[in-house]
């Protein structure tokens, strides 16, 4: 299994022949809206069938109404979903939430990162860009091994495979490059995930 994070951000039938080719190479999918507007919410339960599913519909709304939505992609198998940062302090919080603290563009995330990373609270992680490993190493050195970071901005942004893993995160999530060609997967072999071993 290498550290990587497929996005599957592609028509459903070629999603459903990528998870059958890479669903022992890889730690897990990341579903979005293109997907599930296709194939509608059962296609979280579907994807789950072949490895972990991370569902990226970057929520960002008051806490009981973002837990409805995180609550109904969990009950149809993923493993956790993706919140907005700047929802903070009113987040959801919970075992199976990421929360997106600093993108892989310029947004205004890139004054406020710290302070969200540093006083979030429960969740299951963060999302950092993995195009800027220098911002991966301090998140790191700031949260040790309480929470996972998941990062993408590799290939198609310009980060490097395997640089955030080296700086300190668990996986890199991955779109176009391997996309494009699945046999890219390979340049993650030997790699391994900072602290957590699942997504
Ligand atoms: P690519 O094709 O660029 O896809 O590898 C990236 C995937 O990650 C999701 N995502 C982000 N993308 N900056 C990004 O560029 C971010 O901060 C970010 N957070 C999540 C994106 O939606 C796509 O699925």
């Amino acid at each position: 299994m290498n550290p990587v994070i497929v996005a599957l951000d592609i028509s459903l039938l070629k999603a459903l022949d990528l998870v059958k080719m890479l669903r022992e190479k890889v730690a897990g999918f990341k579903i979005g809206w293109e997907l599930i507007f296709e194939g509608g919410i059962s296609i979280v339960s579907e994807i789950s069938r072949y490895g972990n599913v991370i569902v990226d519909l970057k929520v960002a709304d008051v806490p009981h109404i973002a837990n409805r939505v995180i609550n109904k992609v969990i009950e149809k198998g993923a493993c956790c979903a993706i919140v907005h940062g700047f929802l903070y302090p009113s987040l959801p919080r919970g075992e199976n939430i990421y929360v997106l603290a600093k993108m892989t563009a310029p947004t205004l995330y890139d004054e406020v990162w710290e302070r969200i990373i540093e006083n979030v609270g429960e969740i299951r992680g963060f999302v950092l860009p993995g195009n800027q490993p220098e911002f991966i190493s301090r998140a790191r050195k700031i949260l040790g091994c309480k929470y996972r970071i998941i990062s993408p901005g590799i290939g198609a942004q310009g980060g490097q495979p395997g640089n955030a893993l080296r700086a300190g995160a668990d996986f890199e999530i991955v779109g176009r490059y391997v996309v494009e060609n699945p046999d890219r997967v390979a340049e993650w072999t030997g790699l391994r995930p900072a602290c957590f071993n699942t997504p």
